[in-house]
């Protein structure tokens, strides 16, 4: 038979958080969930919770609304922006069941209720499957990070390439922000230019790196890293929002752009922010070739060539703004 350390055990034992300020309320729970293999830390008050929130890190919390002191409503909006990023759950119990007091929960950020009385089968039922769901947000959120350590990591190899994923994603951010996209789509913008070149991954070194010019067929190749950007990353549902703009990050709004040659108002929106920052970044970069340009000289091109056909007129005359912008305040 085989025998596992104790930690390992210890380790896929869920931990929950219960909060109430009846000794009977929680011994009951507290038997339910031990019996479920659960790890069960207990909280007379939201002082208490707070603390082993900090010291034991749980996986979710179970908390009853009505306690003196500070209510299930107000802990609840306390755990939630202590456990920042990181999807935890939290099931207030209710002896209420009006509507008003489920608007209140919904507010502060609950993720599900039962009321008072209820079954057990209830309550393990909807913890078991908040448990589930945010396991699969943990393993999405390693996933991802994978894939944005390999970008970077993709870059490192190359000096002339280092950190330009991150200073795109970074610069598109700070654009969407100033055009005004709502903060969500800050955040994919963020991610679209941290992911643009992934798929230089699937190009090899030999080509990606080469001293002399490409010749047209390895030119060919190179674009491709546009399509396998957007294979690679497609596997993930939460990067789905961006893979658009992987894809068409080379388009030109005159249509001469690869890989399909899109045009104007047919190129996603995200991808023509790409490609305003992405032509920016190249341009502040050194290159084997030519030193970088400034800031001043760079902003200064890209408004004389405004009209050239490469990007959307409009938005690269907001870019100039944000940019100069930038430099009176500096
Ligand atoms: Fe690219
Ligand atoms: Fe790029």
């Amino acid at each position: 038979m085989v025998t596992y350390p104790e930690c390992l055990i210890e380790e896929e034992k869920a931990s929950i958080l219960i909060a109430d300020d009846l000794d009977v309320h929680l011994e009951l729970m507290e038997a339910i969930f031990e019996k479920e293999g659960c790890h069960v830390l207990t909280a007379h008050n939201a002082d208490e919770a707070l603390q082993l929130l900090e010291k034991s890190s749980p996986d979710m919390a179970i908390l009853d609304v009505m306690m003196p002191g500070m209510s299930g409503y107000d802990l609840c909006k306390k755990l939630k922006e202590k456990s920042g990023a990181r999807f935890f759950p939290v099931i207030l119990v209710t002896s209420l069941a009006e509507l008003e007091d489920k608007i209140a929960g919904i507010e502060a950020g609950a993720d599900d209720f039962i009321t008072k009385p209820f079954k057990s089968i209830e309550l393990t039922t909807k913890v078991r499957s908040l448990l589930k769901f945010r396991k699969l947000q943990e393993e999405l959120d390693h996933s991802e990070s994978v894939i944005l350590t390999l970008a970077v990591a993709l870059e490192s190899k190359d000096p002339y390439t280092k950190g330009h994923s991150e200073r795109v994603g970074k610069l598109s951010a700070e654009f969407a922000a100033f055009i005004g996209l709502p903060e969500k789509e800050q955040g994919f913008v963020k991610k679209a230019g941290a992911l643009h070149d992934i798929g230089k991954i699937g190009i090899g070194d030999s080509i990606l790196y080469k001293k002399g010019s490409l010749t047209r067929t390895e030119l060919r190749l190179v674009e491709q890293h546009a399509v396998i950007g957007e294979n690679i990353c497609k596997p993930l549902y939460s990067l789905s929002v961006i893979l658009p703009a992987i894809r068409h990050h080379h388009e030109r709004w005159d249509g001469s752009g690869f890989p399909e040659g899109l045009k104007k108002d047919g190129i996603p929106f995200m991808a023509r922010i790409l490609s305003i920052v992405d032509a920016f970044d190249a341009m502040v970069s050194e290159r084997p070739y030519r030193g970088p340009a400034s800031i001043e000289e760079a902003i200064r091109r890209m408004e004389e060539e405004k009209d050239s056909g490469q990007w959307d007129p409009a938005l690269l005359e907001k870019f100039v703004e944000m940019m100069r912008g930038r430099e009176n305040k500096e």
